[in-house]
């Protein structure tokens, strides 16, 4: 009964998104969202149907333009950033993040810290060092920690909501499709110990590629709803233009 609750409860969030009055509040984050309205009852049943995990959302988007309470950052050891989704979030947000990172000692793989946002439209970067993938079974424990540690510490801050990026699949190595059922297993595992906790967790992909292994991967674990029905908020950000705070 209590996951049909929440299930009502989220699917009403989302029916209220597709009003004018509620879209309106998001438009100022130029989000376009599906509108449910159209299949609101197959939707509401087929929530309840398959216990879907409705908390957990898969969107294609930078996440640096992602107006989250925490968006989290795939650093090295040193936290004094580089390429990938580390240089994109730190030209984001400023030179102030960089100074605050120098501030925090490093970070040890698994690890994860937080400092402020900035010039970013998310709150805080949560900073985690994925695994160098190596192929040993050590690797997945890592990643695994990133995970946790992250939302562990999201938790501390009583943030409403979390964007991870796709960790340790980039320079590292790490197989986009075994780190993708490590992350959707990780963080479903850790929203089931922690029902008590509202927290909406976004996988912010950042290819078509990497979205669709994401999407494939959550709806064999069951973890989403069927395919057509995935809430997939298309973020169109103009170029250059960021999302308010
Ligand atoms: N928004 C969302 N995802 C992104 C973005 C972005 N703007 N830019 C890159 N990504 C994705 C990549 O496509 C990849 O799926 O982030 C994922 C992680 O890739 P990397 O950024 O290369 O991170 P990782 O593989 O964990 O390697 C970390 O790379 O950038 C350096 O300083 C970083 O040394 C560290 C290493």
């Amino acid at each position: 009964m209590k996951e049909f609750v929440a299930n009502v409860k989220f699917v009403f969030k989302i029916i209220n998104i597709s009003f004018p009055a509620f879209s309106s509040s998001f438009s100022k984050y130029d989000l376009k969202i599906f509108d449910y309205r159209s299949n609101f009852f197959s939707f509401l049943l087929m929530c309840y149907v398959s216990e879907v995990n409705m908390s957990i959302q898969i969107v294609q988007a930078d996440i640096t333009k992602l107006p989250y309470d925490a968006i989290v950052n795939a650093a090295n050891n040193s936290l004094l950033g580089g390429g990938g989704v580390d240089g994109a979030i730190h030209q984001a947000a400023g030179p102030k993040l960089l100074e605050e990172c120098r501030t925090l000692g490093g970070c040890h793989t698994g690890e994860a810290k937080i400092t402020g946002g900035y010039n970013l439209p998310a709150r805080c970067v949560i900073h985690t060092v994925g695994p160098i993938y190596s192929g040993c079974e050590k690797d997945a424990e890592l990643l695994a920690k990133c995970y946790e540690n992250s939302l562990e510490l999201a938790k501390s801050k009583e943030f409403e909501s979390i964007a991870f990026c796709a960790i340790s699949t980039g320079v590292y190595g790490y197989p986009i499709k075994e780190a993708t059922e490590i992350a959707l297993t990780t963080v479903n595992n850790w929203l089931k110990r922690n029902k008590d906790y509202e927290l909406k967790v976004v996988f912010c992909c950042h290819s078509k590629r990497d979205t669709d292994i994401y999407v494939n991967t959550a709806l064999a674990l069951k973890l989403v709803p069927r395919e057509e029905n995935i809430y997939m908020p298309h973020i169109a950000v103009e170029e250059g233009r960021t999302a308010q705070r």
